[in-house]
Order: C-alpha cells, then sequence, then structure tokens
C-alpha cells in the first residue's frame, strides 16, 4: 500500500530518531546528536551516530544508515508497510484506510478509473472543438492526423485553472476525489487548480483500456516538456507502458521500446503496433520482463533517441532485459541522420525506417563500438585503450560460447593474438571473483556486507574522481536544496557518471521539487535499506566540511569533463597493455 507523504511527515514527526532508537540501543549525547554502539555489526566503539537535525543515523562502522523507518526494517527485520505499522502503533496513529473490505476497495478503484475516462472525454471533446485550435494545430504541425488522434484519444487542457474542475464538479466528482485522482491540485492556500493547463494531453491505458494517468505535453513556453499524472491507486509507473494496449492485442514478434509518447504515437500511425514507452521514468524489470513476455520471438528493439543520453538510456537498458529475462534477445536501432523515431520517420518515411529495424544491432556488437568512442583506432596508444575496454565489456559474457565468439571477432578484427585476449579476459574475470569473494571473507557479518558501499555503488570504484564530485554535490544540495534548479541547469541528471549517484540525483530533482518538506526520509520508500545507508553516508561524511559555492563550482567541473575512459585504477596500465599486445604480435 503506498502512503501518502503527510501521514508519512507526520509518522515521523511523532517518532523522534533519538527516542525510537534509545529503546533498541543506549545513546551517548555527542553535541547537538548522539552516538551509539551499532546494533547492525560487533561494534565496539560507537560508530553510529544520530543526526537530530537530519532526524537519521549512519554508521562509520559498516555504513548502515536512513531513516527511522530504515531502523525499524533494519533492527525488527520487516518491510516498508509493517515498519510503518509499528511506528504508527508506537505512537497510536491511526494507520490511513487502505481501502478497508475488498467492497469499498473495488469502489474507490472503479471510481478512479470513471474519473479518469471522464476527464479523458472532456480533454478529448475540448480538442475536437472550437477552444481546442491551439492543441489541433500543434498535432497538426507534429504530423499527426486526425484519425490518429481518435484512437489515441489524445486531448488538450485548456489553458484555465479551472476548467476540467468545473466540469467533474458538474458530473458530481468533489474535489477531494479530483486532488486524490491527481486531476487537480490544491494550492497552499487551499485552492483547488487544474493540474493540466494549456498542454496536449495523452492519456494512458492499461491493457483493459482503462484510463489510469496522463501525460500532458507543453505547447510553447516554459515549465516543464512533460507534466505526468503522479501515482494513484490505479497507476503503477514502473508496471505499466504507454500503447501497450495496442502492442498486446497485435500479437508483435518483436516490440520496440521507444523514449517518448511522440515517438510511439509517430511509430503507430506509420503502421508500428508494437511500440511502446515507459512512462517519464527509467525501464523498470517489471516493465522489461512485460515487454519480453508479449514479444512472440522474445526479441525487443530499443530505438531511443540518437544523443548521448538516449544511448546511455539504451546501455541500462540492455541490462534490464538480460536481468528480466535471460532469454530475451535485443537489439539497439542506431538511427543516424534523426534525433528519434518520430523524426526518422517524417524525414525518410517508414519503409526507410523498417529497413533500420532489419538491420539493427545485436546489444553485443552495440557495446563493443561503444567502446571505440572517442578513439582513433589508428593510433597504437589508442587502439591500446580500446582494447583494454574491450576486456571489461567481454569479461561480462556470461556463456562461454559467445565469449569465444567475441574473442575471436576482435582478435581479427584488431589483428591481435586471441590467446592474449582470452588470457587477460580470463584473468579479468578471475580478479573480479576475488574481490567478491574477498568482501565475503573479510570478517565482518553476512549482514553488514550489504552495507558495503561499492555494492550500491560499484561504479564509484572505476570513477573515484567522479565518484566524489557526484558525493559533494549531492551533499551540497541536501544543505541547500533551494539551489536545486540552479544546479540541476548547470549538471543535468544524466550527466552524472555513476549510476547509484545519478539515480539520487534524479530522485532528488523529483522529490524536492514536489515535497513541502524535504529530509532524507523522502527517499525512504523508493531505495532500499543499503541505497538509504548509502544515502545517509554522503550526507554523514559531508558534515564537517562546508561546501563553498566555488567548491561545488569545481565538483560540476569535474562531472562534467568525465570523458568515457577506463579509471586509472587498472590492474594493468596502457603502456603494459601496449607492450603485451606486441609482444604476442611478434611471437606469432
Ligand atoms: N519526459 C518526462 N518529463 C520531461 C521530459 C520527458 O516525463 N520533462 C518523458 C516523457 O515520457 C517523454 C519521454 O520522457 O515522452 C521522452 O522525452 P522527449 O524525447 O523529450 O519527448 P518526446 O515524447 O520525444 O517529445 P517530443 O518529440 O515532442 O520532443
Ligand atoms: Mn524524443
Amino acid at each position: 500500500m503506498r502512503f501518502s507523504d503527510e501521514f508519512l511527515y507526520n509518522l515521523r514527526q511523532n517518532n523522534p530518531i533519538e527516542q525510537v532508537m534509545s529503546s533498541y540501543v543506549t545513546l551517548k549525547k555527542q553535541g547537538r546528536n548522539y552516538a551509539c554502539v551499532c546494533p547492525f555489526h560487533a561494534d565496539k566503539n560507537p560508530s553510529c551516530i544520530v543526526y537530530t537535525d537530519t532526524a537519521s543515523y549512519y554508521c562509520f562502522g559498516c555504513h548502515a544508515g536512513g531513516d527511522v523507518i530504515t531502523f525499524i526494517r533494519e533492527i525488527e527485520n520487516v518491510d516498508f508497510n509493517e515498519a510503518v505499522k509499528i511506528l504508527a502503533d508506537r505512537v497510536g496513529m491511526i494507520m490511513p484506510e487502505d481501502g478497508g473490505t475488498d467492497g469499498t476497495k473495488a469502489y474507490k478503484k472503479a471510481r478512479l478509473l470513471e474519473m479518469n475516462r471522464t476527464a479523458a472525454n472532456f480533454y478529448y471533446s475540448v480538442l475536437t472543438s472550437k477552444s481546442g485550435i491551439k492543441g489541433q494545430m500543434y498535432f497538426q504541425s507534429r504530423g499527426i492526423k486526425p484519425e490518429t488522434v481518435k484512437k489515441y484519444g489524445l486531448g488538450y487542457a485548456p489553458d484555465k485553472w479551472s476548467a476540467l474542475r468545473d466540469y467533474m464538479n458538474s458530473k458530481k466528482f468533489s474535489d477531494s476525489e479530483l486532488i486524490e485522482a491527481k486531476l487537480c491540485v490544491m494550492s497552499q492556500k487551499g485552492t483547488v487548480y487544474d493540474m493540466f493547463r494549456d498542454r496536449v494531453i495523452f492519456p494512458i491505458l492499461d491493457v483493459s483500456r482503462n484510463v489510469i494517468a496522463f501525460g500532458g505535453r507543453i505547447i510553447d513556453g516554459s515549465g516543464p516538456k512533460y507534466l505526468n499524472s503522479p501515482e494513484t491507486y490505479v497507476f503503477n509507473k514502473g508496471k505499466n507502458l504507454f500503447s501497450f494496449n495496442f502492442a498486446k492485442k497485435a500479437k508483435p514478434e518483436k516490440i520496440i521500446l521507444a523514449e517518448g509518447y511522440m515517438d510511439v504515437v509517430a511509430l503507430n500511425q506509420a503502421g508500428f503496433e508494437n511500440a511502446v514507452a515507459t512512462l517519464g521514468t527509467a525501464l523498470t524489470l517489471d516493465q522489461a520482463s512485460l515487454i519480453a513476455k508479449n514479444a512472440s520471438k522474445k526479441e525487443v528493439i530499443v530505438s531511443y533517441d540518437s544523443d548521448e543520453a538516449g544511448r546511455a538510456a539504451a546501455q541500462r537498458a540492455i541490462k534490464i532485459f538480460a536481468q528480466a529475462d535471460p532469454d530475451v534477445s535485443v537489439s539497439i536501432l542506431n538511427i543516424e541522420g534523426a534525433k528519434d523515431p518520430d523524426e526518422y520517420i517524417k524525414k525518410f518515411g517508414a519503409q526507410r525506417f523498417r529497413l533500420l529495424l532489419d538491420s539493427s544491432e545485436n546489444a553485443m556488437e552495440f557495446e563493443l563500438k561503444k567502446c571505440k568512442d572517442g578513439l582513433d583506432l589508428s593510433k597504437e596508444a589508442d587502439k591500446a585503450k580500446y582494447l583494454k575496454k574491450v576486456l571489461y565489456v567481454l569479461a561480462e559474457i556470461p556463456s562461454p560460447i559467445d565469449r569465444e565468439v567475441y574473442i575471436s571477432k576482435i582478435a581479427d578484427e584488431q589483428d591481435v593474438g586471441k590467446e592474449v585476449l582470452r588470457s587477460q579476459v580470463a584473468r579479468l574475470m578471475k580478479s573480479r571473483e576475488k574481490s567478491e569473494k574477498d568482501l565475503k571473507w573479510s570478517g565482518i557479518t553476512a549482514r553488514t556486507v550489504n552495507h558495503f558501499s561499492d555494492d550500491v555503488n560499484p561504479d564509484a570504484k572505476k570513477y573515484p574522481k567522479e565518484d566524489k564530485a557526484e558525493r559533494g554535490i549531492l551533499a551540497y544540495l541536501f544543505d541547500s536544496p533551494e539551489r536545486l534548479d540552479e544546479i540541476l541547469k548547470k549538471v543535468p541528471p544524466d550527466k552524472f557518471v555513476t549510476a547509484f549517484n545519478k539515480k539520487v540525483y534524479s530522485a532528488f530533482a523529483k522529490k524536492a521539487k514536489n515535497t513541502e518538506h524535504f529530509s532524507i526520509s523522502v527517499f525512504a520508500d523508493e531505495f532500499s535499506n543499503e541505497e538509504m545507508g548509502k544515502i545517509s553516508e554522503i550526507i554523514a561524511k559531508s558534515r564537517d566540511i562546508t561546501i563553498t559555492d566555488e567548491v561545488v563550482e569545481d565538483y560540476i567541473r569535474v562531472v562534467l569533463s568525465h570523458d568515457d575512459g577506463i579509471g586509472d585504477d587498472e590492474n594493468i596500465s596502457d603502456d603494459d597493455f601496449l607492450k603485451m599486445v606486441e609482444k604476442m604480435k611478434k611471437n606469432r
């Protein structure tokens, strides 16, 4: 069940962390804070600090950390909901109605869906009426035909504060229902106003054709390009996909995963019913499984934007598909001459797009090609760099047969000995295994292993400099969330280099804007205990240093000037590797 921000805020207010923790451990006052012997590892000295100002804890010994809910989850070994229940009971708070009996649950769901359906009809009828001329012109300018508008039930939200609200009120939906459905928002002064204004509307449907949410695209002016419905009782962003209702019905052999709503609508209009997109968030495991399961040949074509961000997202998608379903075969579409599938079809036509689909590259080839980025392979030094990067890709191939295929291919292509590649890959794989084992047997209990920071952010090892800068930026923002917009402009989340820091930064960007009471707790429902520990660490470790504006600028520079080379902490230097390659050549 999902709790409202307000409920969780009150819950935390009523359960000061030092009070809750003191029933499990002995706290010693230490300035404004408290210290205790950490209950999560065999601790002798008090290494766990409880910060009253941020209502969080962090152990410098085992890296456990988080807010009061994380603490209960860890110490009682329960999940998020159970931890909330324990804390609510502790102070006699009544748990919010989770829909009560099945009857009321079903009623609530039906009512939300009815509201969404009514709102979708409203937006559609506005679009197709005189007052929707702005929206019509927009879709026309994007090459969307009227029949496509109808098929998707696209709409237009008028440039008024209360157009939908008035209409819905006239249909006997109350303000509080509208707020719950996230169709309207209440201002701080208590005025209720429309969530979507002066935007074209993309209704999001589930497979039963229920309208579960909306995406609204800006037409002109300022503000975020898209506004998406927040999650509701009927809308889970990570479990649904845009246009999946059409894709599923088409019983396709392959499914095309695009980045944007616009891409999917354009693809569909061009005859590709098998296109879907995520709902304003990165691909989840659930979505990946859903896609894999519904492509009868188990083939997925990732067709993201051709820019840097799109390529990076495609790489992440590959990994998620592999995790979701080991049998799925993923290819990456190489869109050249256009920024995304929508533009490609407009420029070159549907026929050419179909050809492009047929020539889409296998994911491994894509990864290998990416290793060449920014390198000039006619230079020996670059070639060595390339081969070193390739080693890392090869070492990650789980199947020995596949691995051998690519080792041979690279060896032929680059005119180096197969043996040298094979032995280097083996060495790399072994050293990985070893470092995993070392971690397991280094005398700490299995439970604390999870807290190991490198587990949470493995990229940190590869990019120590960038990791440090990113953590600095995050720590600075925790302290001064009001600077967020400014920092976001300088360094958007997709510029962050290490995956975990990037995730925290993105969540921060999302949450800080939507939360009145910003604290580390806003992450508690989205991040695991281990991740919460890492976030606490970032904050705890920056407490005693003042991060000035200049220092932040420096951090930003470090992040922005990152090049995608491999870090400097390799176990083999460029020179050594080059020498080795040369030697193998001579010996052949
Ligand atoms: N997105 C979002 N919020 C934003 C920007 C993007 O939720 N502020 C999501 C939307 O789901 C969007 C997708 O990311 O569809 C891809 O973004 P983008 O490529 O910018 O949008 P398109 O849908 O391709 O729109 P357009 O072609 O009009 O630029
Ligand atoms: Mn796009």
